[in-house]
């Protein structure tokens, strides 16, 4: 049996829930907490008792509903640092270097700001998940709403070299729209093309795109590729920084 137990759910509109189970541990942490009911029926539905939620950045569909799950369940809340004034609920904050245990789980924190400024990632490396939160999504990546482009692309950068086969859980379901923009920024792109219709099928069966993987994202997803040379040549950008190129795409789907 897998030490670790990962049950995805939708919430909101187009939100995300996670939650991770240590049956051994008797342990249950929430990947941030978009709305307490949606959390509550996925708790229940799985028979599982809330202890944790760990927040990746202080929007209010990331947040909402930590107070009432909270006074539910007395969980503790594990938050970003920079963001500690701007959650409520926070019983511990990290940042990038720390690390802390999940029963016997290491969580590893990575600082990956620019959706919003304090925004983090939590590694579990003995698993090989990351949850990104806002900052990569299948073929896509957040809106640089607290930081700039370079901010943005160096947090990208810190994901893309996380092991290959690192499985990623992200905050939202945007797949089908990444990919019709991905495909105006790099048609040629075989394994995009694929990628896109695949995604397509999945959301007409009403199943999930999501999680997704560094190994994929690093073929298909547009932010992640400004080194290549076709989408530079697109982009009129040959002899730009990396970071420049990836504010350009980033500005373009900002339009679209
Ligand atoms: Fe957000």
């Amino acid at each position: 049996m897998p030490k670790l137990e990962f049950h995805q759910f939708p919430c909101l509109s187009d939100n995300y829930g996670v939650l991770v189970h240590d049956r051994a541990a008797g342990l249950t942490a929430a990947i941030d907490a978009p709305e307490a009911e949606a959390v509550r029926r996925a708790l229940g539905e799985k028979g599982w008792t809330l202890t944790h939620i760990l927040v990746t950045h202080h929007h209010a569909d990331h947040t909402a509903g930590i107070e009432p799950l909270k006074a539910e369940t007395r969980c503790t809340v594990i938050g970003p640092k920079a963001e500690a004034n701007r959650i409520k609920g926070l019983d511990k904050t990290v940042a990038e270097g720390d690390a802390f245990a999940f029963g016997e789980t290491e969580v590893r924190v990575l600082d990956t700001p620019g959706h919003t400024a304090g925004h983090i990632t939590y590694w579990l490396p003995s698993e090989s998940v990351a949850f990104a939160g806002d900052t990569l999504f299948a073929i896509g990546c957040g809106r640089v709403i607290e930081g700039d482009a370079e901010t943005m692309w160096r947090s990208l950068q810190k994901l893309a070299k996380l092991p290959a086969a690192t499985t990623v859980y992200c905050g939202h379901e945007y797949t089908v729209s990444n990919a019709k923009f991905a495909l105006t920024i790099e048609p040629e792109n075989a394994a995009l093309q694929q990628r896109a219709a695949e995604v397509e099928r999945l959301r007409a069966a009403g199943k999930p795109t999501l999680p997704t993987r560094i190994d994929i994202e690093l073929e298909t997803n547009p932010f992640l590729r400004p080194h290549v040379a076709a989408i530079r040549k697109r982009l009129g950008l040959e002899k730009a920084a990396d970071w420049q190129v990836f504010g350009e795409i980033r500005e373009r789907k900002n339009r679209g």
